[in-house]
């Protein structure tokens, strides 16, 4: 579980990120199918060419439901729980994936907003982004 502290940090850089949400959800989808291709095969009904529509539109699909797990950090299982089954019951998405998008978008937010990107925020993001995973891939067990 995440501190006061980290709590406060995610709340914070998230209110920079949602400014730009649609934008750092797709570089961070692109930056994923591009360094892991792999991952590219639960999307083959997509056009994953980068900027393509379905790419920003899924992008901006993902933030949102990040920042839904951020307004409710307090219950991040409660905020995610369809999303969970879906992933996990429907989608069948291997959880080693969500350490790669989660990496994608810890990369996407530090390139944008590098100033804020402190090493303190780092980790509470990285640790914010470990429970959202944690909570979307509870249910395989
Ligand atoms: C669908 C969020 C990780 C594959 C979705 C949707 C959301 C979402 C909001 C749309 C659900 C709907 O339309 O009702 C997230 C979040 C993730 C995550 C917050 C982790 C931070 C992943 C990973 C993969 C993946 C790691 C696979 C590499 C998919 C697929 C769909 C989907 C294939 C369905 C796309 C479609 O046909 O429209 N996800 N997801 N997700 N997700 Fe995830």
């Amino acid at each position: 579980t995440l501190t006061q502290a980290e709590k406060a940090a995610v709340v914070t850089i998230w209110a920079k990120v949602a400014t730009q949400a649609d934008a750092i959800g797709a570089e961070s989808l692109e930056r994923l199918f591009f360094s892991y291709p792999q991952t590219k095969t639960y999307f083959p009904h997509f056009d994953l060419s980068q900027g393509s529509t379905q790419l920003r539109g899924h992008g901006s699909k993902v933030m949102n439901a990040i920042g839904e797990a951020v307004k409710n950090i307090d219950d991040i299982r409660g905020a995610l729980a369809k999303l969970s089954e879906l992933h996990a019951y429907i989608l069948r998405v291997d959880p080693v994936n969500f350490k790669l998008l989660s990496h994608c978008i810890l990369c996407s937010v530090a390139a944008r907003y590098p100033n804020d990107f402190t090493p303190e925020v780092h980790a509470a993001w990285d640790k914010f982004l470990s429970s959202v995973s944690s909570v979307l891939t509870e249910k395989y067990r």
